[in-house]
């Protein structure tokens, strides 16, 4: 059974579809892209998977619930969690106690900090903060503030942020927009080794050779609908997508 099964769904903005009855299955432990031209519809569908929009028809179940119904924050309590949009980074904080605050929240449920009731366990989730921050190239700023990062490595950050809490889908979108090709590079390799993880993850991405390097599979939108879906050796020779997404362009 698919980790995350969205049936039927469809939105309407206005007068305008911007999904329009989409299927999508994401198996467990894949890197699932989805891809398609500008106003495909490709954000809408992830904001409908956080609950931030809610579908017009449809459904979204995430390992056996149903998420439709549900809040951002108990979608996001299920394990759902949305990379590089994270609010979570406070700037005078140390990298290390940023990661920590979001370790203990990720235990304790959203804020409910107590960092004095189990002093044996503070360790055991510094270790863990150090473990997430070493993950994502950080480790040599453990102490520095947060506002001090470069872009590129505030990036990394809030990847390591969101890492801590642990999600079991992690949803990002265009994640390497704006970057310079050196840090492009480097992000699809952080990616690349969090995939060893197995975490289950969906990208939505515009840069080919990203989508092509890390996927196990691809969904693609036209004008909100799903036009193919398949394995990337697949999608690269599908006639439909060269025109519709590339206008007859070699993927
Ligand atoms: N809140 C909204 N209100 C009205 N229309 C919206 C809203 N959000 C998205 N749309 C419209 O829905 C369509 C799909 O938008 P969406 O942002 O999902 O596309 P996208 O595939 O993410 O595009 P891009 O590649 O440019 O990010 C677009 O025509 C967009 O203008
Ligand atoms: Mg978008």
């Amino acid at each position: 059974m698919a980790l995350l099964d969205v049936g039927g769904v469809t939105k309407r903005f206005a007068g305008l579809t911007a999904l329009d009855n989409v299927d999508l299955k994401v198996e467990a432990g894949s890197v699932h892209s989805i891809i398609g031209p500008n106003g495909a519809g490709k954000s809408t569908l992830l904001n409908v998977l956080t609950g931030s929009i809610k579908p017009d028809r449809g459904s979204v179940v995430f390992d056996g619930h149903g998420l439709v119904p549900l809040q951002p924050y108990e979608i996001n309590q299920l394990g759902v969690a949305r990379v590089f949009q994270s609010p979570e980074i406070f700037p005078e904080l140390s990298l290390l106690d940023n990661v920590m605050v979001a370790t203990f929240a990720a235990r304790d449920g959203s804020y409910k900090l107590n960092l004095f009731e189990h002093p044996s366990r503070a360790g055991e989730l510094r270790q863990f903060a150090e473990e997430v921050l070493v993950d994502v190239g950080l480790e040599e700023h453990l102490t520095m503030p947060a506002k001090h990062l470069s872009r590129g490595d505030k990036r990394r950050l809030e990847l390591a942020v969101c890492l801590a809490h642990r999600p079991r889908l992690l949803l990002l979108d265009e994640p390497t927009a704006g970057m310079s090709q050196t840090e492009t590079h480097s992000t699809v390799e952080l990616l690349r080794k969090i995939s060893a993880t197995g975490m289950t993850k969906i990208i939505i991405e515009h840069d080919m050779e990203v989508v092509f390097s890390l996927s196990s599979r691809i969904t693609v939108l036209h004008q909100g609908r799903v036009i193919a879906d398949g394995p990337p050796a697949q999608i690269r020779e599908d006639e439909a997508v060269q025109e519709a997404y590339l206008g007859g362009v070699h993927l």
